[in-house]
């Protein structure tokens, strides 16, 4: 029987349009999922939405919209993205679904039968405007850090779970699995975080309609964590009559998460299985943040990068191999456009592209596109058994960035040893000459077979086009055939060469894209479709209040501008407007700002949004709400 791989990624909540924070998560698991199937493993591969709740209910309500219809139109925006980068799941879950929710009423079943639940009052603050609790944490001096608005301290009657209970069964786990939660960091938070107590958890609400209906009490709502965990059980088929799906693959192997999710996932979870009678999830893993100028991405902060246009113009293998590249596998990092074109450049272009693109163009020019005999001359073979050897370990060990790195230490060894032996030289000295050629080249092109399959899991269309230069055919392959040296077919032909990774002239790219310099062509051209109601509303518009203005030094036209756009932080904004505003004048009034827009430096002061105006040949005419609105009202 083989081994078996069920992976999920979180459920995506359905009130904000995907960036790349969650495809992340989503093409990292991708990758595990593709590597598992690659040793001969049964994988399953979960991803999915999460629909419920206040936040959604509250983002259908500011646009008007009923909560389904938000959660269709986002579903829709997930499954293109996923399509547009290669994620291979095998199912994609929704809450909304029938499925799910007899997978959550029948845990809550298991769960009052062994007698956790109990009836208590729910108290928190409460936010009338919204008619919703919101967490402590985004209250501040007895506001609403959102929205500013004041909110009182409420209860309602709520269902418990006794959490309280099994602080000690949960470390007893902890310890008896050292790896159930990685990286060791976040083992070691999880592990003192319970060490610490656990409160008993409020579990139902009733002040909310937009949720599963609590069984035995439909006035109440189940808490929509115990809805959203639910569903790496729930799509498998428990609570429902064909549970096979369930029966081969939980527990699942890996839940791979975000650091911000990890205490609902390593601590929630876990009791709520434990007290249902199920078995425990092998590891959670939670990895680190995608961060924009130090700041985690998200979008109440607006500073996030949305992949569509990297996607389009790169492909979706540059981009999933920059994401497993560039981040440490569990720690933070930073995106920025030039780190992603300089190592589309480095690792790309000039290190995989070229080595392969030279190689396999000297193999169709000297050997007439065939596959030479196979040769085992020169450092080549050991460099790609270590390399093999190294990428599985790291494979196996959660550390897909030093997999990477264990790839392209065998593509700068091919490449150093094409570099040696000149065949390009010794092509010209006759039939020795090219017998030293052949064998050459039968190195590289060994080393390059080699190489597209440790890339597979990575990127798996490039991966495909090399195979295809390499005269291989698309049938099915093992990670194992790695490991054995000389498995190219000698005399098959070579594929039509054609560069995998054009080179991108990264201050031309950069200029074409920056807001400063916005050419028509390039606009018309990111735009041949009429705009659709999803696309705009990537587009955040809202209103915000002046604290602060003054001029731009030496800058005729350019002010700088605080804006309260209802943030714990007031916003900075560089705005042409000098010529028709006095800046001081400005204070007090309300704008219409961008706030989701990429920041700019304008005469080196950065602007992170940009206000709204009529433009009467050049000359700016503010845009405002026709009477005063709380800072951070959304337009729409
Ligand atoms: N709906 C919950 C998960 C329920 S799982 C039972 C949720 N959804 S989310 O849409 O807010 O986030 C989904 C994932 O995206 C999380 O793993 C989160 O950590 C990840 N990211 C969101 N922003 C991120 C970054 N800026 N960087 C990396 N990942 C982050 O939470």
């Amino acid at each position: 029987m083989s081994e078996r791989f069920y992976i999920t990624t979180p459920i995506y909540y359905v009130n904000d349009m995907p960036h790349i924070g969650h495809i992340y998560t989503t093409v990292m698991a991708d990758i595990f999922a593709r590597y598992h199937r690659l040793r001969g493993a049964e994988v399953r591969f979960l991803t999915g939405t999460d629909e419920h709740g206040q936040k959604i209910e509250k983002a259908a309500r500011d646009q008007g919209v009923q909560p389904i219809e938000l959660a269709d139109r986002v579903v829709a925006r997930y499954h293109g993205l996923w399509q547009a980068l290669a994620i291979s799941h095998d199912d994609f879950i929704r809450t909304t679904e029938a499925r799910h929710q007899r997978g959550v009423a029948e845990i809550i079943r298991r769960i009052t039968a062994a007698g956790d639940i109990f009836k208590g009052e729910y108290e928190g603050w409460y936010l009338a405007a919204d008619e919703a609790f919101i967490p402590d944490s985004q209250v501040k001096d007895g506001r609403d850090l959102e929205s500013g608005r004041p909110v009182e301290r409420l209860s309602e009657p709520s269902y418990f779970f006794r959490l309280s209970a099994y602080q000690l069964r949960l470390l007893d786990w902890y310890r008896a699995n050292p790896d159930c939660i990685r990286p060791r960091s976040r083992f070691n938070e999880v592990v003192s975080f319970v060490e610490g107590g656990l409160r008993d958890l409020s579990i139902s609400r009733t002040s909310l309609r937009w949720g599963v209906p609590f069984p035995g009490d439909e006035a109440h709502v189940v808490y929509v964590w115990l809805d959203a965990l639910t569903n790496y059980i729930s799509a498998l088929g428990f609570g429902s009559p064909d549970a096979a799906a369930y029966e081969t693959f939980w527990p699942a192997s890996m839940h791979l998460v975000g650091k911000d999710i990890l205490r609902f996932h390593c601590v929630y979870w876990p009791a709520f299985l434990m007290s249902a009678g199920l078995p425990l999830p092998q590891q959670v893993f939670g990895h680190g943040w995608w961060l924009r100028d130090d700041v985690k991405m998200s979008k109440s902060i607006g500073n996030v990068v949305r992949p569509d246009a990297l996607i389009e113009r790169f492909g979706a293998d540059a981009m999933r191999f920059f994401l497993a590249r560039e981040m440490t596998f569990g720690q933070d990092a930073s995106f920025s456009d030039e780190a992603f074109l300089e190592r589309f450049n480095a690792d790309l272009a000039n290190a995989l592209g070229n080595t392969a693109s030279r190689t396999l163009s000297m193999a169709a020019r000297y050997l007439e596109g065939r596959v030479p005999e196979p040769s085992g001359e020169g450092p080549v073979p050991a460099a790609a058994t270590a390399a093999v050897e190294a990428y599985r370990q790291h494979m196996d060990a959660a550390e897909p960035n030093r997999a990477l790195e264990a790839a392209w230490q065998l593509l700068k060894v091919i490449d150093g040893h094409i570099q040696e032996r000149r065949p390009w030289a010794r092509a010209k000295e006759g039939a020795e000459g090219l017998r030293d050629v052949e064998a050459t080249l039968a190195v590289a092109l060994e080393g390059l077979r080699v190489t597209s399959l440790l890339i597979e899991p990575f990127m798996p269309g490039i991966a495909a086009r090399l195979r295809r230069q390499l005269g291989l055919g698309d049938g099915p392959r093992r990670i194992a055939e790695a490991a054995v040296w000389g498995r190219l077919q000698v005399g098959s032909t070579i594929g039509a060469v054609e560069p995998l990774f054009p080179r991108v002239d990264i201050k031309a790219y950069l200029e074409e894209t920056s807001m400063d310099a916005p050419k028509p062509e390039t606009a018309a051209a990111a735009q041949p479709e009429p705009l659709t109601i999803e696309r705009f509303f990537e587009t955040k518009l809202v209103v915000g209040t002046v604290r602060q203005a003054e001029p731009v030094p030496k800058s005729k036209k350019l002010v700088r501008l605080l804006v309260d756009l209802g943030e714990p932080e007031l916003r900075q904004l560089v705005a042409g407007i000098g010529e028709r505003y006095e800046a001081a004048a400005l204070v007090g009034r309300q704008i219409v700002v961008v706030a989701n827009l990429k920041p700019a430096k304008l005469m080196g002061v950065e602007s992170r949004g940009m206000l709204l105006a009529a433009n009467v040949d050049g000359a700016p005419f503010l845009l405002s709400p026709d009477a005063e609105v709380p800072p951070g009202t959304r337009v729409s």
